[in-house]
């Protein structure tokens, strides 16, 4: 199946709010008329309502009719009597939101969201996403602020873990598919969540990957590349959106009416509800736009935030403001509308049941889906000699990731179940045996502590193969856990030294929340399955590609660096005038004595590191290997209504059936703005069997060659264009076509 950016995915269905009936509207405004400003600010605002009963004071807010939706409720009773107050007890009997966040699971955990996109399996995403739902209907949930569709360049920030990584369109399919998954095809489904996207926008180009941090986004960065996945969703029929913390050039994403009411609303046409973040209004004060809470409430309600979380300035101050005149009472009615819409589109105004009940039969499925996400999910960054798949059971597991049926979860799981996992110690011994030895040798992926080290040595001396588990805890991503140094934590590279000599060959196996710089121990290790945060099922999957049972087909969301200064660094940067060339680089040491100021490259690289990342986007190996030729398209001229049909013959020249993500990329030679040197525009993931080719077919609309220009209107310029179609962006099957003027 494939994608294209900016068309409307291939869903075919209406969006869910496209769904709203006359009659929805009308019971909508019925209801409106009858509240009072106190009623009707009371479904602006959200509070925090954790523990396993309900809160007194959100009891009472309830009651009062001043609360129209809660987060962080886990417990399927304590939704139950929140909805109770609400029919009985409040005048108006209007129910609640119930949100969550709801990431990459439930109860049963899928890969973090980074690993998910690795996949590049939007099928599959959909079908987790769909489990995910089901298992937090359970507990009344109705809303997930969840998917997360912000491009990141960045490794170093910790919230990379919880995005589809560095590319527009990836993001865009992988927010697509995962929404579609929440929402179901019926919104009203009692197992149907109202999806999240967040955070609108530009969050992931914090500065210095430094969570919170400003960021200074160019707007022809902003459309071509960070706005993409939004606009998806919004066509996909997203129903609620999160602001992000950040201030986009100057005015934070919570008070910048450009982004919610000019973009979102007017120009793509969003009807959903807009939910800021955690206490994002009142931190307009701290980013020094607002003088004080009434201040808020006027920004807010003024950019078009619906509903705020967690703070109080529209409890506090937005009723005087609208009888005093100072704002208009239409944007709060306007508000208060669309959260009515969401909530009699998910039905929670009729008989939707409030919790619902799974089936065993849904906990194997969803126990089946994360595994095989967590099995696609794993990428093959290294594999010398054929050292993978095993050949021989006398395995050791040593390091400290085999064993923790948290970390292995990752950042994000409130409702993660680790009693669920399975861990790769686990699945090793399900596979190889209860004997496999295994020697944490620390006691976090943070110690530094060498005692165990000897330890290691005699468990490696006595095997044909050790697997190295190693990486971070899952701790050292997510919100506001950012890194400096991304390369291994703790004295994890220390004990890759001691172990290199033994000539037993090294595995990695590497669970982390991010790229992780690897240069320094790159040459000592054998074999790298890079595996993210893999969810529950760690154990099964990785045992399966390890032993050859699944051979990995992942490819990288990302890219990988070779050092931590050479971020950002990313597959579809632009050339610039002075792009950097073998022959127009000079390494530090062969520097001449005596050189002139003038006298090296004079183009853009580094002196100290190499220009090229250490694992490109789109990146990954196989057991297999894969060629492509005999790339064909129909025309080499195109008009800008015309579509490019695009075939290229894949052959399987290796020993084993496997999957191969074949990925086609563009670049606009000459445009009005200055354009990337590739850019992903479609991906399929094709299952070849050994030693046969299947001829694989692409579709481009001149939609998918177009970009927002510096008047910011989407356009598709006639000029030439070339076109790469291989396993990752370094691709070099190539073709060139022209678009012409119609
Ligand atoms: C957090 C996050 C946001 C999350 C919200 C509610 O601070 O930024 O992604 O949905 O608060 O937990």
């Amino acid at each position: 199946m494939e994608f294209h950016a900016n068309s409307r995915p291939q869903t075919g269905q209406p969006t869910c709010l496209e769904q709203n009936t006359n009659a929805l509207e009308a019971r909508a405004r019925a209801l409106l008329d009858q509240m009072t400003w106190g009623e009707k600010i009371g479904q602006m605002h959200q509070v925090d309502s954790t523990g396993d009963q309900v809160p007194n004071h959100v009891a009472a807010l309830i009651e009062q009719g001043q609360l129209g939706s809660v987060l962080n409720v886990s417990h399927g009773q304590v939704a139950q009597e929140i909805q109770r107050l609400a029919r009985q007890k409040s005048r108006l009997d209007i129910p609640l939101l119930i949100a969550r966040d709801v990431i990459h699971g439930f109860k049963t955990v899928a890969p973090i969201p980074l690993g998910q996109a690795a996949s590049f399996n939007a099928d599959l995403i959909r079908e987790n996403a769909r489990h995910a739902a089901q298992e937090a209907s359970q507990a009344g949930i109705n809303w997930t602020f969840s998917p997360m569709t912000d491009v990141v360049r960045d490794p170093r920030w910790g919230r990379v873990a919880e995005s589809y990584g560095e590319d527009p369109l990836l993001n865009s399919v992988m927010g697509v598919a995962t929404l579609q998954g929440y929402q179901g095809s019926a919104l009203d489904h009692p197992t149907s969540l109202a999806a999240c996207g967040k955070h609108f926008v530009g969050y992931g180009a914090s500065e210095a990957g430094r969570d919170y941090n400003t960021t200074n986004i160019p707007v022809n960065e902003l459309r071509n590349i960070y706005l993409p996945p939004f606009k998806a969703m919004v066509e996909a029929g997203l129903t609620t959106i999160m602001t992000s913390f950040g201030d986009i050039d100057g005015v934070p994403a919570t008070a910048n009416d450009w982004l919610l009411r000019d973009i979102l609303r007017d120009e793509w046409g969003f009807k959903g509800v807009i939910v800021s973040d955690w206490d994002s209004t009142v931190q307009l004060i701290t980013h020094g736009i607002a003088a004080g809470y009434r201040d808020v409430a006027t920004l807010s309600i003024q950019a078009g935030i619906d509903i705020e979380m967690v703070g109080n300035c529209y409890l506090g101050y937005l009723e005087d403001l609208v009888t005093t005149g100072a704002i208009d009472g239409r944007l709060v009615d306007d508000a208060v509308m669309r959260i009515l819409r969401l909530k009699l589109s998910l039905g929670l105004m009729d008989d939707r049941p409030v919790t619902t009940t799974p089936t065993p039969a849904d906990q194997e499925a969803a126990t089946k889906a994360a595994t095989r996400l967590a099995e696609q999910s794993c990428v093959l960054l290294k594999n010398d000699n054929q050292t993978l798949p095993l050949k021989s059971k006398k395995i050791a597991v040593i390091g400290p990731l085999a064993d923790k049926a948290a970390d292995q979860l990752g950042t994000w799981v409130f409702d993660g179940d680790p009693s669920r996992s399975i861990t790769l110690l686990d699945g090793l011994r399900d596979r190889f045996g209860d004997t496999v030895p295994f020697e944490p040798v620390f006691t976090s992926t943070r110690d530094h502590n060498q005692d165990r080290f000897d330890a290691a040595r005699k468990a490696a001396s006595t095997a044909d193969a050790v697997i190295l588990t190693l990486g971070e805890d899952a701790i050292l991503s997510g919100e506001a856990h950012s890194r400096a140094d991304i390369s291994l934590p703790g004295g994890q590279e220390a004990l890759i030294n001691h172990l290199a000599d033994l000539g037993v060959p090294l595995i990695a196996v590497i669970m982390a929340g991010r790229p992780l710089v690897l240069s320094s121990v790159l040459e000592k290790l054998d074999a790298i399955l890079y595996a993210w945060h893999p969810g529950s099922f760690a154990g099964p999957a990785i045992a399966r590609l390890l032993a050859g049972d699944a051979v990995p087909s992942g490819k990288l969301p990302m890219t990988f660096p070779r050092h931590v200064g050479q971020i950002p660094i990313y597959y579809n940067h632009k050339n610039t005038g002075r792009p950097p060339s073998p022959s127009r680089v000079v390494h530090i040491e062969d520097i001449p004595i005596g050189a002139e100021q003038t006298s090296l490259g004079m183009s853009s690289f580094h002196l100290d590191i190499p220009y090229t990342p250490e694992f490109p986007f789109g990146y990954g190996l196989s057991y297999s290997a894969f060629d492509y030729d005999k790339l064909t398209i129909n025309s080499p001229h195109i008009t800008a209504n015309e579509t490019l049909l695009v075939s290229v013959r894949v052959t399987n020249k290796g020993a084993y059936d496997a999957d191969e993500i074949a990925q086609l990329y563009i670049q606009d030679r000459v445009g009005s703005i200055t354009r990337p040197v590739r850019e992903l525009k479609a991906f399929q993931r094709v299952g070849i069997k050994a030693g046969a080719s299947e001829i694989i077919h692409f579709k481009l609309t001149a939609t998918d060659l177009g970009f927002y220009n510096r008047k910011e209107v989407f356009v598709t310029e006639p000029g030439w264009f070339d076109l790469w179609v291989g396993g990752s962006a370094a691709a070099d099957c190539h073709a060139a076509f022209e678009v012409t003027a119609a």
